[in-house]
């Protein structure tokens, strides 16, 4: 194999038989996140009553290496490993001498990466005794994630889908419904939290920090429950990780290394599990460059603040130090859904605090344009989110045609676009607007902060 290749795979043999864990890999150790009520940091014992027992471990393990269970690489191999495709039209089209390549996630049967983590979530609480899993999604990729995962493992599933997303996609419930979940449209009446945020908002389409209130308080109100989040946790990230080793198998197969690595950052889980791999290199002296990409009207990593926050609205989950925009920050309705969420994950977070990851921010026209110029190009039509990657990839080439240098720039493709079309029509018809975030709206959600640490 060589760089002239369009699609480079790997044999299910290869599908990595460990996910790669950065805790101990990271500059400096991260910050403890801390109890919602007492401020204290926070004990494997306080996550009890919506994790199993071997997720609370992977969240603070000092292992390097963490084995992935034959169960997990046996569903796996159902769409892994994914391809690593060499974007040889896209490169024409931009007359650019970079080689661009892009590892595409949209290959799993819900049409992104979050099947990795799903699976292996749905796998441990199975195997810890729990009967039902209550979750939040925001685009319903995630929501349709766990619905597929807890049909492979025989769990129930009960989703609540921020409303914006439940009335905008109702072929993402239908697909949920396919894989036997339950769906709510978030707020619900369902829950303490949701009951709240309708009597003082009823009017309200939802965000992910609310729904992320629903799923915690249902998951913590019944025995069998547990909770799953599809982002944002150490462990969480810890299972994306398997795109990021897939991909430097590839690279590695043609004889190629990366100059820059893009992907978009909804809670982090695409991108670290994409560059974690990597930021292990580039402690060792690798001068690999680490871009993530996040909506203007969301822009948590350029805008936001690092500081201690709550990960939902209802101040139900413990408080990290991560990037954030204030718990209860409401962002415009744009339609790059899954990216729509006020904090990030810690470990993204302390990256890009610490200088070693780069943050950017781009508007929707702009990254539908990209989409577009991609869906022409390569064929794959991306989600909106996927689509911000493909955006900063696009720019990086740019830069690498005026500058007349060869850079290999590597994105992940984190899923397909088939149940955003209408974002797509209403792009072509011009009616998607590039929401300008005023700093007043921002000053005002930071007011709430919790006042701790850092
Ligand atoms: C296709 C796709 N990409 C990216 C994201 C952003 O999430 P994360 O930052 O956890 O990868 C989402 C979230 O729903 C998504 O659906």
């Amino acid at each position: 194999m060589n760089v002239s290749e369009t699609k480079i795979i790997l044999s299910e043999q290869e599908i990595p038989k460990h996910w790669y864990n950065i805790l101990p890999d990271m500059p400096t150790p991260p910050a403890p996140p801390l109890h919602p009520g007492t401020g204290k940091p926070i004990g494997p014992d306080d996550l009890k009553a919506i994790f199993p027992m071997s997720l609370i471990e992977q969240e603070m393990s000092p292992q390097r290496e963490i084995p992935i269970p034959d169960e997990v690489r046996e569903i796996y191999a159902l769409w892994r490993p994914s391809p690593l495709f060499r974007a040889k039209r896209l490169e024409r089209v931009l007359k650019t001498p970079a080689r661009i390549y892009y590892k595409y996630e949209g290959n799993s049967p819900a049409g992104s990466h979050k099947p990795n983590t799903a699976v292996p979530q749905a796998y441990y609480n199975k195997a810890a005794g729990i009967r039902r899993i209550a979750t939040e999604t925001g685009a319903g990729q995630w929501g349709s994630a766990m619905a597929l995962a807890c049909q492979m493992f025989g769990l129930e599933c009960t989703v609540y889908m921020v409303k914006v997303s439940y009335e905008q996609k109702p072929y993402r419930r239908s697909m949920m419904a396919t894989w036997g979940a339950e769906i709510l449209a978030s707020p619900s009446n369902r829950t303490n939290a949701g009951r709240a945020i309708l009597a003082a908002h009823p009017d309200s389409t939802g965000s992910l920090g609310a729904a992320i209130s629903e799923a915690v308080e249902d998951a913590a109100t019944r025995q069998d429950t547990n909770y799953a989040l599809g982002s944002v946790l150490n462990h969480v990230l810890l299972h994306q990780t398997v795109i990021g080793l897939e991909t430097k198998a590839q690279l590695e197969k043609i004889g190629e290394k990366a100059d820059v690595l893009v992907a978009c950052v909804g809670g982090g889980s695409n991108f670290g599990g994409f560059t974690f791999p990597f930021v292990r290199d580039k402690a060792h002296g690798d001068k690999v460059r680490l871009v993530a990409v996040e909506p203007k009207a969301c822009p948590t990593l350029t805008r936001g603040k690092f500081s201690y926050d709550f990960g939902d609205t209802a101040q139900l989950t413990p408080m990290m130090l991560m990037y954030t925009l204030g718990h209860d920050f409401m962002p415009a309705s744009i339609h790059a859904g899954g990216l729509r969420y006020h904090g990030d994950s810690p470990l993204v977070s302390q990256l890009v605090h610490e200088g070693v990851v780069e943050a950017v921010a781009y508007h929707q026209n702009p990254v539908f344009e990209a989409a577009v110029t991609f869906a022409r190009s390569e064929g794959i039509i991306p989600a909106p989110e996927s689509a911000h990657a493909i955006k900063g990839a696009i720019d990086e080439a740019i830069r690498a045609r005026e500058a007349q240098e060869a850079r290999v720039i590597v994105f992940n493709l984190s899923g397909h676009g088939h149940f955003d079309m209408a974002a797509y029509d209403n792009y072509f018809a011009k009616k998607l607007e590039d929401f300008e975030l005023p700093q007043s709206d921002i000053d005002d959600a930071l007011k709430n902060l919790p006042k701790v640490g850092a």
